[in-house]
């Protein structure tokens, strides 16, 4: 996954986590794994939330299917998946949606943005995403819509959620299933996808309208244990 537009200073801890895109059962890297969850759960302003049937309106949903399909050739990497471009009518449309407006909605006491970010993600054999948290602004919540899934026999893929130490949720979504999260503060991941495996996803990201200061500010001034020539008040000393 691209460190650069995807930055969180927990990523570099997280993403190692998963080498195989496994989340494991016990042991060191588990350890670590659910204990930054449990440091997150207090910032998390909702559970993973499963979502069984995307109200989006027929039109908009054939237009969201066609655009997808479209952007899919033009697809870029972006760690092991590949992301499209969303056509901006398409944004706009679903930013004013009453689906939009449901998620904003369902995030009790804090405003979410009213223009909502979309891309489209595409997952083939061998595809999956390391245990990550969302980067800083546009995506600190996040709706996965499927908008298409084939499976095959065996172990399906699914996106995880690491709620803390011993509690994990795992959704294998069908196309006009959801999840909706906050992902900025819920450490997540996906599995790899077994051959002839497919997903196609659109990501609707909102960011918090309002943010704690804090939160943008994590650097401390250290100040100095010895006194710096020229800066003391009424010293002379020159050592
Ligand atoms: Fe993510």
């Amino acid at each position: 996954m691209d460190q650069l537009d995807n930055w969180n200073e927990w990523n570099p801890i997280l993403m190692p986590l998963t080498p195989s895109g496994l989340l494991p059962r016990n042991g060191p890297r588990r350890e670590v794994a659910g204990a930054v969850a449990d440091m997150m759960a207090p910032k998390r302003a909702l559970s993973p939330r499963f979502l069984e049937k995307v109200e989006i309106e027929s039109q908009l949903w054939d237009a969201i299917r066609n655009d997808m399909a479209k952007a899919r050739p033009s697809a870029v990497a972006h760690g092991a998946r590949r992301l499209g471009e969303v056509d901006q009518d398409i944004v706009q449309a679903v930013s004013r949606s009453a689906f939009a407006t449901f998620l904003r909605r369902s995030v009790k006491g804090v405003v979410l943005s009213d223009q909502v970010s979309l891309s489209y993600l595409y997952y083939e054999e061998r595809d999956w995403v390391p245990l990550h948290v969302d980067g800083l602004g546009r995506f600190e919540y996040s709706c996965l819509v499927c908008v298409d899934r084939k499976r095959v026999a065996g172990r399906p893929s699914a996106t995880y959620f690491l709620l803390g130490r011993t509690e994990v949720a795992a959704f294998d979504l069908s196309a006009g299933e959801a999840v909706w999260f906050h992902g900025r503060y819920l450490p997540h991941g996906r599995t790899p996808l077994g051959p002839g495996e497919m997903v196609a996803l659109l990501n609707v990201g909102f960011s918090a309208a309002r943010t704690s200061s804090t939160e943008t500010s994590g650097l401390v001034d250290v100040a100095p244990t010895r006194p710096m020539v020229g800066e003391m008040p009424g010293s002379s000393s020159k050592w």
